[in-house]
């Protein structure tokens, strides 16, 4: 169930509708009257697939009690934008709408999305509303901070609908790792050669922030220190960027002393220059070609696993052939427990790939899949051998 208030907001509600439909979602919308004069309910219906429920009093349903009808159809309520007033209602049990009416006739959980004007937000009296929701059991998720419809700029508008779809599939995830706190590192890195050059790969970060975005979803606490890539950070995920091999390092191993799993999926570069040179490289007038020497980058996954109680880790390796033996290899190699090998370099970059899983038992395959997909069932893999974790330390 998807109720909308008033507020200028309800605009991002159509991508949020179109967000939650597309993943199969059943989403039945209910609208205060101050949302209809924002969107209207014949947008939300195309949207939505479904007819659109405003008031108490609709004759569209049977017994004519819309309130326990629509609320008992519901395994969650999700108010979005959540409006200063409907707030105040909520938190003070009121119900004097259909909406209100529905909210306190649900029994399934409750998230709210609030959006309004930072003062609003900032207010004492919204600040004692919200509280006293999350004291009743209510999610609450946002406000953003930023520039607002009306020209301030503040805490209180709303979070963006891509990640109000996320925070909701994440509300409805098994929590399997509840309670643990994951790192992980993700992308390429970037080992500079002057100040416009230098060497990097062709890693996108798509498994890494797959993987970030499943074990929150999962209920963990997670760090991604992530190499340089063009990707939105997965909602409630802690993201640290960094550029070069040695910051990659130098950040894990300042996070890593409270973690109970780490996960190495970053490409990271094997060597860096030697010598970064200050100024850009120039052709000179004899055309004679630049030489570089190398020198070799710290291994971050086998530093991780070599600490005297290191967390339960997880390697990836992309191989371009023989995946059965050097996937093997390189997991007694690092020392570490598990290690997801696939064929790579041609998964860099793509939506799906096809992994098969390295440890002391033996292998094991998974068919291909969307990295998304993927990304739960590996959290769910990793999640089932933390029992093992004793033997490992
Ligand atoms: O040795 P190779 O690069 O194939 O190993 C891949 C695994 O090791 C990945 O999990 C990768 O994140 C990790 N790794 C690392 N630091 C490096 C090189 C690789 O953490 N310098």
């Amino acid at each position: 169930m998807l109720g909308l208030t008033g507020g200028i907001a309800c605009y991002k509600i159509a991508e949020l509708t179109r967000l939650l439909t597309k993943a199969g979602a059943t989403v039945q919308v209910a609208m205060t009257e101050a949302a209809t004069q924002f969107i209207t309910p014949v947008t939300m219906q195309a949207l939505s697939g479904r007819p659109v429920y405003t008031s108490q009093w609709d004759a569209r349903i049977d017994n004519n009690m819309p309130h326990i009808d629509l609320s008992r159809e519901a395994d969650a309520i999700v108010i979005a934008p959540a409006s200063t007033d409907f707030l105040a209602k909520l938190a003070h049990g009121m119900a004097d709408d259909l909406l209100s009416t529905l909210c306190i006739a649900r029994d399934c959980p409750l998230l709210v999305v609030p959006a309004m004007n930072r003062q609003m937000w900032m207010n004492p009296a919204t600040q004692r509303n919200v509280a006293q929701l999350r004291a009743d059991g209510v999610l609450v998720l946002g406000p953003d901070s930023g520039s607002q419809a009306c020209g301030e700029v503040g805490d209180g508008r709303m979070i963006e609908p891509e990640a109000a779809y996320e925070a909701i599939v994440s509300f409805f995830q098994p929590k399997m790792l509840s309670g643990r706190r994951v790192l992980i590192t993700a992308g390429p890195t970037f080992e500079p050669l002057d100040p416009v050059r230098g060497i990097t790969n062709l890693s996108s970060g798509k498994m890494g922030f797959a993987l970030a975005r499943a074990a929150q979803q999962a209920g963990a606490d997670v760090h991604l220190v992530a190499g340089p890539v063009t990707l939105d950070t997965p909602w409630g995920v802690f993201r640290e960027d960094v550029q070069t091999a040695q910051q990659m390092h130098d950040a894990v191993m300042q996070a890593v002393a409270d973690c109970d799993i780490f996960i190495a999926v970053a490409a990271v570069a094997d060597w860096r220059a030697n010598h970064v040179s200050e100024h850009k490289i120039k052709k000179t007038a004899d055309r004679k070609l630049p030489s570089f020497a190398f020198v070799e980058n710290p291994d971050i996954l086998a530093a991780v696993a070599k600490l005297p109680h290191p967390p339960f880790c997880v390697g990836f390796a992309a191989e371009s052939g023989n995946l059965d033996a050097n996937g093997e290899e390189k997991r007694v190699r690092k020392n570490v427990p598990l290690l997801i090998g696939n064929l790579g370099p041609q998964t860099f970059g793509r939506d799906d790939n096809e992994v098969a899983l390295f440890e002391a038992g033996g292998v094991t395959r998974l068919p291909r899949a969307d990295k998304t997909t993927l990304a739960q069932t590996l959290i769910g893999e990793i999640a089932r051998r933390l029992p093992d974790m004793s033997l490992i330390s």
